[in-house]
């Protein structure tokens, strides 16, 4: 059986603090952006699966075929995303549980989380090499969490009087080609991924005693650390360094680098507004605001 119209949805996320240094089992913390979401439909089709490795919702479409033995089917797929794609926001994770969600609903079958997780993660080795899985499991969190590779999350409550500004440079950023440069770094890179922990650690710790400062001193850090690691890239810099001229509490760098987003952290909705335009007009494409 299967149905007319098959529909998946998912959202997308964002990483306060510890990337590149998860995908070396060091924790991580991100949040879900429940408000910028993915929506998969799935119809009949007339051709098979072109596999394309380079596309994640090919990948994801391949894996939930495969998984329910339906290789063979011809189907449609049509996407719509407010996710803007290779910006570190999740754009790959959250289309392929979009996509997978709208396979299996589309067949009337039953997806676990379980099983949900693990066919994104195989679309995201693909797309991606060596995926930590930190996005995938944000973009399936409700809430923000702590994630350590291999291990498992735990939930981060978030009850700060604050808001994050998501700017995008609308430059491409290259996780995969990140990660390598990062792992091409070898024994040079260790002491800049413990301190991205550590600073993970500090973070985590801050959100929770409600340290505004504390949390934005670790950012302000982290995003010199990651330029060190080499993954920055120089108009991440430029609006790191205009927010931190502006008064912003922290701002780095987010997601896989070399391209992509900058986060910044600031106190109220006014000084959110007031950055947000500076922002926009020394480069930024595109703003996001979480209260966090
Ligand atoms: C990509 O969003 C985050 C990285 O840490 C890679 C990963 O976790 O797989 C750069």
């Amino acid at each position: 059986m299967t149905k007319k119209i098959g529909l998946g949805k998912a959202h997308s996320k964002i990483i306060l603090m510890g990337e590149h240094s998860v995908v070396y089992g060091y924790p991580a913390i991100a949040l879900p952006l429940k408000n910028i979401e993915v929506v998969c439909q799935v119809t009949k089709g007339s051709h098979p699966l072109k596999l394309d490795v380079t596309d994640p919702l090919a990948m994801a479409i391949f894996a939930a075929l495969e998984h329910l033995k339906k290789q063979e089917e011809r189907l449609e797929f049509h996407i719509q995303s407010q996710v803007p794609k290779k910006r570190g926001m999740g754009s790959s994770a959250a289309v392929a549980i979009a996509a997978i969600r709208g396979v299996f609903d589309y067949f009337e079958e039953e997806l676990s989380l379980e099983t949900l997780e693990y066919l994104v993660n195989q679309a995201e080795m693909i797309a991606h090499t060596n995926p930590s899985g930190l996005d995938a499991k944000a973009c399936l969190s409700e809430v923000a969490i702590k994630f350590i590779r291999n291990m498992g999350f735990s939930e981060v409550a978030l009850n700060l009087d604050a808001h994050l500004l998501i700017a995008d440079t609308g430059v491409y950023g290259h996780t995969s080609e990140a990660v390598e440069k990062v792992k091409q770094l070898g024994a040079q890179a260790l002491p800049l991924l413990q301190q991205l922990g550590d600073l993970a650690e500090v973070a985590e710790k801050s959100i929770s005693t409600g340290q505004l400062k504390e949390l934005g001193e670790s950012m302000f850090v982290a995003h010199e650390v990651l330029k060190r690691l080499g993954v920055s890239s120089s108009e991440c810099d430029h609006l790191v360094s205009i927010a931190k001229s502006q008064g912003a509490i922290g701002a780095k760098m987010t997601g896989g680098g070399l391209g992509g987003c900058i986060i910044a952290l600031v106190k109220s909705q006014e000084k959110a507004d007031k950055l947000s335009s500076l922002l926009k007009k020394e480069g930024a494409v595109n703003i996001w605001m979480e209260k966090l």
